[in-house]
Protein backbone atom coordinates (compact mmCIF):
# COMPACT_ATOMS: atom_id res chain seq x y z
CA UNK A 1 0.00 0.00 0.00
CA UNK A 2 1.58 3.37 -0.93
CA UNK A 3 0.40 6.87 -0.62
CA UNK A 4 1.84 10.42 -2.24
CA UNK A 5 1.62 13.46 -0.78
CA UNK A 6 0.95 16.11 -2.99
CA UNK A 7 -0.75 19.80 -3.05
CA UNK A 8 -4.21 19.78 -3.10
CA UNK A 9 -5.81 20.98 -6.77
CA UNK A 10 -9.74 21.72 -7.52
CA UNK A 11 -10.23 18.89 -8.96
CA UNK A 12 -9.86 17.54 -5.44
CA UNK A 13 -12.64 19.71 -4.06
CA UNK A 14 -15.31 17.43 -4.18
CA UNK A 15 -13.60 14.45 -2.34
CA UNK A 16 -12.06 17.07 -0.25
CA UNK A 17 -15.47 18.76 1.01
CA UNK A 18 -17.38 15.13 1.06
CA UNK A 19 -14.26 13.89 3.94
CA UNK A 20 -14.38 17.72 5.49
CA UNK A 21 -18.38 16.99 6.11
CA UNK A 22 -17.53 13.33 7.35
CA UNK A 23 -14.90 14.39 9.65
CA UNK A 24 -17.08 17.99 10.96
CA UNK A 25 -20.32 17.36 10.71
CA UNK A 26 -21.13 19.88 12.96
CA UNK A 27 -18.88 22.95 11.90
CA UNK A 28 -21.38 25.82 10.10
CA UNK A 29 -20.29 27.33 7.69
CA UNK A 30 -18.34 24.81 6.23
CA UNK A 31 -14.99 25.86 5.04
CA UNK A 32 -14.52 26.65 1.51
CA UNK A 33 -11.75 25.26 0.02
CA UNK A 34 -12.05 26.45 -3.76
CA UNK A 35 -11.39 30.04 -1.96
CA UNK A 36 -8.62 28.11 0.11
CA UNK A 37 -7.23 27.92 -3.01
CA UNK A 38 -6.80 31.29 -3.52
CA UNK A 39 -5.67 32.16 -0.08
CA UNK A 40 -1.93 33.39 -0.23
CA UNK A 41 -1.80 32.85 3.17
CA UNK A 42 -3.08 28.83 2.75
CA UNK A 43 -1.11 26.16 1.81
CA UNK A 44 -3.29 22.50 1.35
CA UNK A 45 -2.14 18.89 0.93
CA UNK A 46 -4.11 15.64 -0.05
CA UNK A 47 -3.09 12.06 0.85
CA UNK A 48 -3.54 10.02 -2.18
CA UNK A 49 -4.18 6.18 -2.19
CA UNK A 50 -2.18 4.99 -4.96
CA UNK A 51 -3.80 2.16 -5.43
CA UNK A 52 -7.28 3.55 -6.21
CA UNK A 53 -8.97 5.93 -8.39
CA UNK A 54 -12.00 7.87 -8.15
CA UNK A 55 -14.20 8.51 -11.28
CA UNK A 56 -14.93 12.38 -12.46
CA UNK A 57 -17.92 14.06 -11.53
CA UNK A 58 -19.96 13.34 -15.07
CA UNK A 59 -19.74 16.70 -17.47
CA UNK A 60 -22.24 19.05 -16.87
CA UNK A 61 -25.13 18.55 -19.76
CA UNK A 62 -24.40 20.63 -22.40
CA UNK A 63 -27.09 23.89 -23.19
CA UNK A 64 -30.02 23.90 -25.78
CA UNK A 65 -28.82 25.58 -28.09
CA UNK A 66 -25.37 23.02 -27.85
CA UNK A 67 -28.07 19.96 -28.10
CA UNK A 68 -30.02 21.60 -30.91
CA UNK A 69 -26.95 21.59 -32.85
CA UNK A 70 -25.65 18.63 -32.01
CA UNK A 71 -29.31 16.85 -33.24
CA UNK A 72 -29.30 19.17 -36.68
CA UNK A 73 -25.55 18.71 -37.33
CA UNK A 74 -23.62 15.54 -37.10
CA UNK A 75 -20.54 17.15 -37.72
CA UNK A 76 -21.18 19.65 -34.52
CA UNK A 77 -21.62 16.76 -32.23
CA UNK A 78 -18.60 14.96 -33.59
CA UNK A 79 -16.21 17.88 -33.10
CA UNK A 80 -17.91 19.17 -29.45
CA UNK A 81 -18.49 16.18 -27.55
CA UNK A 82 -15.95 16.71 -24.51
CA UNK A 83 -13.31 14.62 -23.49
CA UNK A 84 -13.81 11.84 -21.02
CA UNK A 85 -11.99 13.05 -18.31
CA UNK A 86 -9.12 10.37 -17.02
CA UNK A 87 -10.10 9.13 -13.08
CA UNK A 88 -9.00 10.99 -10.29
CA UNK A 89 -6.69 10.47 -7.22
CA UNK A 90 -8.66 8.76 -4.26
CA UNK A 91 -7.73 11.01 -1.49
CA UNK A 92 -7.59 9.40 1.66
CA UNK A 93 -6.79 12.89 3.82
CA UNK A 94 -6.29 16.48 3.64
CA UNK A 95 -4.45 18.92 5.65
CA UNK A 96 -3.65 22.63 5.71
CA UNK A 97 -2.26 25.72 7.09
CA UNK A 98 -2.26 29.10 7.13
CA UNK A 99 1.30 31.07 7.25
CA UNK A 100 1.05 34.18 9.26
CA UNK A 101 4.17 35.70 9.79
CA UNK A 102 6.31 32.99 11.20
CA UNK A 103 3.94 30.68 12.44
CA UNK A 104 2.08 27.82 10.57
CA UNK A 105 -1.20 27.37 11.51
CA UNK A 106 -2.89 23.83 11.11
CA UNK A 107 -6.86 24.97 9.85
CA UNK A 108 -7.73 21.58 9.14
CA UNK A 109 -6.69 17.64 9.36
CA UNK A 110 -8.79 15.08 8.54
CA UNK A 111 -8.55 11.47 6.81
CA UNK A 112 -11.50 9.57 5.56
CA UNK A 113 -12.90 6.53 8.52
CA UNK A 114 -12.04 4.47 6.18
CA UNK A 115 -7.93 5.27 6.36
CA UNK A 116 -7.89 6.23 10.20
CA UNK A 117 -5.83 3.99 12.74
CA UNK A 118 -3.21 3.45 10.31
CA UNK A 119 -0.60 6.05 10.66
CA UNK A 120 -1.93 7.95 7.74
CA UNK A 121 -2.70 10.96 10.13
CA UNK A 122 0.96 10.56 11.14
CA UNK A 123 2.32 10.88 7.52
CA UNK A 124 -0.18 14.21 6.77
CA UNK A 125 1.15 15.45 9.93
CA UNK A 126 5.19 15.29 8.73
CA UNK A 127 4.43 16.43 5.46
CA UNK A 128 2.44 19.43 7.30
CA UNK A 129 5.32 19.98 9.22
CA UNK A 130 7.61 19.73 6.13
CA UNK A 131 5.42 22.38 4.22
CA UNK A 132 5.58 24.44 7.13
CA UNK A 133 9.56 24.18 7.16
CA UNK A 134 9.41 24.74 3.32
CA UNK A 135 7.85 27.87 3.85
CA UNK A 136 10.57 29.28 6.85
CA UNK A 137 7.50 28.64 9.63
CA UNK A 138 9.63 28.71 13.21
CA UNK A 139 6.87 26.77 14.45
CA UNK A 140 3.32 25.93 14.50
CA UNK A 141 0.20 26.10 16.35
CA UNK A 142 -2.90 24.62 16.23
CA UNK A 143 -6.93 24.09 18.09
CA UNK A 144 -8.68 21.09 19.21
CA UNK A 145 -11.48 20.03 20.64
CA UNK A 146 -11.17 19.26 24.38
CA UNK A 147 -13.33 16.18 23.72
CA UNK A 148 -10.97 14.76 20.55
CA UNK A 149 -8.02 13.17 22.72
CA UNK A 150 -7.60 11.05 19.29
CA UNK A 151 -6.24 14.12 17.42
CA UNK A 152 -4.16 15.51 20.32
CA UNK A 153 -2.50 12.41 21.40
CA UNK A 154 -1.31 12.30 17.96
CA UNK A 155 -0.04 16.12 18.20
CA UNK A 156 1.60 15.01 21.06
CA UNK A 157 2.83 11.91 19.65
CA UNK A 158 4.69 14.30 17.15
CA UNK A 159 5.90 17.30 19.68
CA UNK A 160 3.10 19.38 20.30
CA UNK A 161 2.11 20.62 23.52
CA UNK A 162 -0.95 22.05 25.29
CA UNK A 163 -0.25 25.79 25.55
CA UNK A 164 -3.31 27.32 25.70
CA UNK A 165 -7.36 27.26 25.99
CA UNK A 166 -9.79 28.99 24.58
CA UNK A 167 -13.42 28.53 26.63
CA UNK A 168 -16.81 28.24 24.17
CA UNK A 169 -14.59 28.05 20.97
CA UNK A 170 -16.20 25.79 19.19
CA UNK A 171 -19.84 27.45 18.77
CA UNK A 172 -22.06 24.22 17.88
CA UNK A 173 -21.53 22.92 21.49
CA UNK A 174 -19.56 25.85 23.17
CA UNK A 175 -16.99 23.47 23.51
CA UNK A 176 -13.40 24.64 24.67
CA UNK A 177 -10.64 24.48 22.26
CA UNK A 178 -7.38 23.24 23.33
CA UNK A 179 -4.42 25.13 21.80
CA UNK A 180 -1.36 23.00 21.00
CA UNK A 181 2.01 24.21 19.46
CA UNK A 182 5.39 23.14 18.78
CA UNK A 183 8.79 24.45 19.98
CA UNK A 184 11.26 25.82 17.44
CA UNK A 185 10.79 23.78 14.22
CA UNK A 186 14.58 24.64 12.99
CA UNK A 187 16.23 23.46 16.29
CA UNK A 188 18.30 20.70 16.39
CA UNK A 189 16.24 18.05 19.11
CA UNK A 190 12.67 18.79 16.74
CA UNK A 191 14.23 17.48 14.03
CA UNK A 192 15.74 14.36 15.49
CA UNK A 193 12.33 13.90 17.20
CA UNK A 194 10.89 14.25 13.21
CA UNK A 195 13.52 11.89 12.31
CA UNK A 196 12.63 9.44 14.52
CA UNK A 197 9.41 9.79 13.94
CA UNK A 198 9.69 9.38 9.93
CA UNK A 199 11.13 6.11 10.65
CA UNK A 200 9.05 4.31 12.99
CA UNK A 201 6.05 5.29 10.78
CA UNK A 202 7.95 4.00 7.58
CA UNK A 203 7.97 1.12 9.29
CA UNK A 204 4.18 1.25 10.15
CA UNK A 205 3.37 1.86 6.75
CA UNK A 206 6.08 -0.30 4.78
CA UNK A 207 6.25 -3.44 7.74
CA UNK A 208 8.01 -6.01 4.88
CA UNK A 209 10.53 -3.40 3.86
CA UNK A 210 12.02 -2.87 7.07
CA UNK A 211 11.88 -6.79 7.98
C1 LIG B 1 -7.24 12.84 13.87
C2 LIG B 1 -6.91 11.93 12.68
C3 LIG B 1 -6.36 12.78 11.53
C4 LIG B 1 -5.81 10.95 13.17
O1 LIG B 1 -5.30 10.20 12.10
P1 LIG B 1 -5.03 8.62 12.18
O2 LIG B 1 -4.25 8.22 10.99
O3 LIG B 1 -6.32 7.94 12.43
O4 LIG B 1 -4.08 8.51 13.42
P2 LIG B 1 -3.41 7.20 13.94
O5 LIG B 1 -3.25 6.13 12.91
O6 LIG B 1 -2.20 7.65 14.68
O7 LIG B 1 -4.49 6.62 14.94
C5 LIG B 1 -4.91 7.39 16.01
C6 LIG B 1 -5.73 6.53 16.96
O8 LIG B 1 -6.95 6.16 16.33
C7 LIG B 1 -7.45 4.97 16.96
N1 LIG B 1 -7.89 4.02 15.91
C8 LIG B 1 -7.39 2.80 15.62
N2 LIG B 1 -8.08 2.25 14.61
C9 LIG B 1 -9.02 3.11 14.27
C10 LIG B 1 -10.04 3.12 13.28
N3 LIG B 1 -10.22 2.09 12.46
N4 LIG B 1 -10.84 4.19 13.19
C11 LIG B 1 -10.67 5.25 13.99
N5 LIG B 1 -9.73 5.31 14.94
C12 LIG B 1 -8.90 4.26 15.08
C13 LIG B 1 -6.36 4.44 17.81
O9 LIG B 1 -6.69 4.74 19.14
C14 LIG B 1 -5.11 5.23 17.39
O10 LIG B 1 -4.27 5.43 18.44
P3 LIG B 1 -2.95 4.47 18.62
O11 LIG B 1 -1.82 5.25 18.05
O12 LIG B 1 -2.87 4.30 20.08
O13 LIG B 1 -3.18 3.20 17.85
C15 LIG B 1 -8.12 11.12 12.19
O14 LIG B 1 -8.57 10.30 13.23
C16 LIG B 1 -9.28 11.98 11.68
O15 LIG B 1 -9.37 12.29 10.52
N6 LIG B 1 -10.21 12.35 12.60
C17 LIG B 1 -11.37 13.18 12.24
C18 LIG B 1 -10.98 14.62 12.00
C19 LIG B 1 -10.29 15.25 13.19
O16 LIG B 1 -10.69 15.07 14.32
N7 LIG B 1 -9.24 16.02 12.91
C20 LIG B 1 -8.50 16.76 13.89
C21 LIG B 1 -9.09 18.10 14.04
S1 LIG B 1 -8.11 19.14 15.10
Amino acid sequence: LTYSIRPLTKEDLTQVNAIDREAFPTQWPPPNYRQELQNRLAHYIVATDDARTEEPPPPKPPGGLHRLASRLLPWFKRSNTPPVPPPQHYIAGFSGIWMMADEAHITNIALRKEYRGRGIGGLLLIATIDLARGLNASFLTLEVRASNTVAQNLYSRYGFNKTGLRRGYYLDNREDAIIMSTDGIASPAFLANLQQLRESLSRKLHPSASS
